[in-house]
Parts: C-alpha cells; structure tokens; sequence
C-alpha cells in the first residue's frame, strides 16, 4: 500500500524534462506554430456519435475487468494513448442502489496506477474505493465497492488516482462513466452518456507531456473530445426531449458549454438530482463535475454544441492565459431533422439526495494556495521519501499547498468523528480559479463568494474562484475510513494541493 517509488527518469518525465521530451522554451503555452507543427492530424470529424459499451450489473452485482493499456483510438486515428479495455473512454458501468460493484484492474501500463470511483459514497478502505493503492506495471488488483441500499442516483465517473501520475493518466484517456440508476423517472426518447476529455498528441500518435507551465497552469489539450471523437453528429426530431450525462473528465479544463439555439434544462449535478429541474443558457462544469441535462431538440436546423471561453486566471502574476480563456471549441453539432414529436412535460420536483440537516459540530477553514516552490518543499520534502532531493512537487516553480502543505499520506489533515456534521469555508487565496473536491462524503454549498447559483443539492467538486471562498456543509455519515480532498485540477492535486481526511468512530 506503499507509494509506488518513483525512478528519477520517470520524475524528470512527469516534469516534462525527460529523454526524447522537446525542450520548449519559456514560452510554457504553446498551441503556437512551433509546437502543432508535430501534432496529430484528425482522421474523423462529424461522425456519428458513439457511446463507450456499457456494462451494467445484474442480480446485484456488476463483476468487469478494466484493462489500462497504451493505444486506443481517437477522431478515427490510432493512437499510442490510454484507455480501458482498448477505448477512451472506458466502458460505461451502470450499477444500482445497493450493487456491489467489482472490478479487476489489469494495469498494462509501464508506470503505476489504481482506480477511483469519483463520487461514490462508499468505503474509502482496503480494496474498496482506496486513493492511497498502487497497481504495480503488469499487476492486477481486485476492487470490491459496496454500495449502501440507499446510494444517491446519479452521473459519477471512474479514472486513476495514482499520486503524483493523475493529471498525465487522465489527459492520456483512462476514464469512464459510472451510472447509479434509479431516481425520478423522466419523460425523455432518450439518454445519452457524453464524456468529454481534452489531450493533445504529438505526430505519432503520442499524448503530449505537460510543459512546467502547463503543469503550473493545468494542462490543457488541443483536442477536446467527446466519447473520444472530434465534433461528432447528434441527431433528433424537432420536439424531442433527451437526457444527456455530461461528464467533465478533463484534467484541468472549466467547461462553459452552450447549446446554440436550446436552453439547457439542469435535472441533475454531480451524484444527485437537482430539487427541481432548471433552465440556464450555460452550464459551468468545473474539471470533476458532472451535469444531467434535459435537452429539448427545437426548429429543424443544425446547431453547434460549443466549449465558451472561460477565464480561469494565471498561476503566477503575468503569466499567459490558458487557451481556453480566450478560444470557443466546438465540440459536437446537434442535427434537428424530420417529423416532429410532442414535446414533453418534465416533472417539477426530481428526486434528490438527502440534505445534511443536523448543528454543524465543528467548523474548518482550508486555504488553497501557491507557495515559492523553496517555502513549500523547506516544510514539506523531508516527508516525501522516495522523492527526496525531486522536483516532482512543484510546478513553474510552485509548490500547491493547502493549509501551507503539500500532500503527505502518511499524515492526518482533517480528523471527523463518524456522524457529525461540519461547515468547510474553502478560501482559494491564489490567482486562479480551483476546483475542490472531497472523496466519498458529498456536501452541500451553501455559500459561494463568485455569486454563482447554489445547487441546493450535495455536489461533490466546487469551483472557488480565485481570491475566492466557498462554504460547504458535509455531513460524514456511514463509512469511516482515510480518503482525500484536493484540487481538481489534476496537475495540481500532483503537485500537492490534496490533503487526508480521516473519519472514525
Ligand atoms: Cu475525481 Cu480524487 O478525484
Ligand atoms: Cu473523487
Ligand atoms: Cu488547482
């Protein structure tokens, strides 16, 4: 259960200074000439849209085997890429309340790796949903998750979360959707799981490392990919109404999706249903988030479902943008054509999670923030063993600190006693947005600095804008056990910004 010991040469990969790595100057964010020139061409656009397989339990149980290995295709190229059993997104799990969930990860990686069930309220320990395993290259590991009877329905999402490799393993494509059935049953002709994750492959077909700046940053990719095509085709009749589960499984990109021509109905955030469906031009999906919309197909005509550009500041005082602040990315065109259907009425109360109710026991204040790489690894390196003397903790030159630390997992940040219910002021005091985000235990927000509407249902990542704060109720109720919080911007959570949670009776 140790961490994986990192080699030297693989720490220099993560830092984007390995052997066969093209140096790229200061510049940091390239999408510039000198860097597409060596990029993968897409083979495919405005195909079809197709779904992963899905794979769904029966008689209480789903038993699969996911297998990590390098080389799946993407926007109709064969890439040299992550994926699960062969594809980009992994196969869809559909699972049920009180399921047992078993999965055989088969790691054909040459570096390690484990899985995560993101959102999933259930057991943090042994070979249940445990962030601090390591599946050695070759290895294979036996996950078994329980989920409780009464487990909210909703979109939640599986990918790795083998420290410090996340942000490289999710951007290279190892993630997949994870459905808990059930809820308030809607009126629609159909669903439709859209998972939506950015890369960029050089020339051969090979996932890019991330620059220190990018890293700094988070990266992005010059692909943002849905179900790992590039701009597929939807298509549907005038009037009909259809449930799409939007997962945000970038590493580090804030999603502003538009629909041109169509309002989004929002039923559902994260793991749980909306308390009402809500209508809205946008959909702000912060990495990690997930979205359960309504869409009702208008007039017949195309319509472009587009990524908004959306500010999510600098990691240090003048430093470029990311590109996604200033660059619309189409993602898909939605097709409205042929007899139109009768457009449905959606009910006016869904079926949500319950809310934490009880006194708040204990209130908590945790300050997310970039320190000068020396402050941060001064206080914080000597625990590090196995990456004595590495750099692997600092991106551009910073440390990514919560409550002034970097991640340490032999080391107990927030103890909770089992039942209780506490209050989290999350006080981003850095120069860029964060998304937070707590394993296991969903909260409510009931307060956002940013002004930005509150879910009133439990969510389980909150973007906390920077110089920002958020305010979250959580209330850890049934599972004890250590599991983590940390930035979801994935690069970040590899540089540190994660701390441990430990829940006891
Ligand atoms: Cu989406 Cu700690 O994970
Ligand atoms: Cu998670
Ligand atoms: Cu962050």
């Amino acid at each position: 259960m140790s961490a994986f010991p990192l080699s030297r040469r693989r720490v220099l990969q993560l830092a984007g200074l390995g052997a066969g790595a093209v140096a790229v100057g200061g510049a940091g964010w390239g999408i510039g000439a000198a860097r597409s020139a060596d990029r993968l061409t897409p083979a495919r656009t405005g195909a079809p849209l197709a779904e992963p397989p899905v794979l769904r339990s029966a008689d209480g149980v789903l038993a699969v085997t996911l297998t990590a290995t390098a080389g799946v295709p993407l926007a109709g190229r064969s890439t040299r890429a992550f994926g699960y059993n062969g594809s980009a997104p992994g196969p869809t799990l559909r699972v049920k309340p009180g399921d047992r969930l078993r999965v055989r990860l088969v790691n054909q990686l040459a570096e390690p790796t484990n899985l995560h069930t993101h959102g999933l309220h259930v057991s943090p320990e042994g070979n249940g949903d445990n962030p601090f395993l390591s599946v050695a290259p070759g290895a294979t590991f036996d996950y078994d998750i329980q989920l409780p009877a009464d487990h909210p329905a909703g979109t939640f999402w599986y990918h790795p979360h083998q420290h410090p490799y996340v942000a490289e393993q999710v951007f290279s494509g190892l993630v997949g959707a994870l459905i808990v059935e059930g809820g308030t049953e809607l009126p629609v002709s159909r669903e439709r799981v859209l998972v939506l994750h950015d890369t960029t492959l050089d020339g051969e077909g090979r996932v890019v490392p991330a620059t220190s700046d990018e890293r700094a940053a988070g990266r992005e990719g010059d692909w943002v990919l849905v179900n790992g095509q590039l701009a597929p085709a939807l298509s549907a009749r005038p009037g009909a109404a259809e449930r799409w589960r939007i997962v945000n499984a970038s590493a580090s990109r804030v999603l502003s999706l538009r629909l041109e021509g169509h309002a989004w109905t929002q039923v559902g955030l994260d793991g749980s249903a909306l308390p009402a469906p809500r209508q809205a031009d946008r959909l702000l999906l912060a990495p990690g988030n997930r979205a359960d919309v309504v869409v009702t197909a208008g007039a017949a005509g195309s319509y472009r479902l587009v990524a908004e550009p959306y500010d999510r500041g600098t990691a240090s005082m003048g430093s470029a943008k990311p590109a996604s602040a200033t660059r619309p990315v189409e993602l898909a065109t939605f097709a409205v054509a042929g007899v139109p259907m009768t457009a449905a009425t959606l009910p006016t109360a869904l079926r949500s999670a319950p809310l934490p109710t009880a006194a708040v026991t204990q209130r908590r204040r945790l300050v997310m923030a970039e320190l000068p790489a020396a402050a941060g690894s001064a206080t914080v390196m000597p625990s590090m063993s196995g990456m004595a003397g590495m750099d692997a903790m600092t991106a551009g030159g910073m440390s990514f600190t919560i409550d002034g630390k970097v991640f340490d997992h032999d080391r107990v940040d927030q103890a909770v006693r089992l039942g209780d219910t506490e209050e989290w002021t999350v006080v981003n005091a850095s120069l860029m947005d964060h998304p937070f985000h707590l394993h296991v235990w969903p909260f409510l927000v009931i307060a956002d600095s940013s002004g930005a509407p509150l879910s009133g249902s439990l969510q389980d990542v909150v973007l906390v804008k920077a110089g920002g704060t958020a305010t979250l109720r959580v209330h850890f109720a049934d599972v004890t056990g250590r599991s983590v919080y940390h930035c979801h911007i994935l690069d970040h959570e590899d540089a540190g910004m994660m701390g441990l949670v430990e829940v006891t009776k």
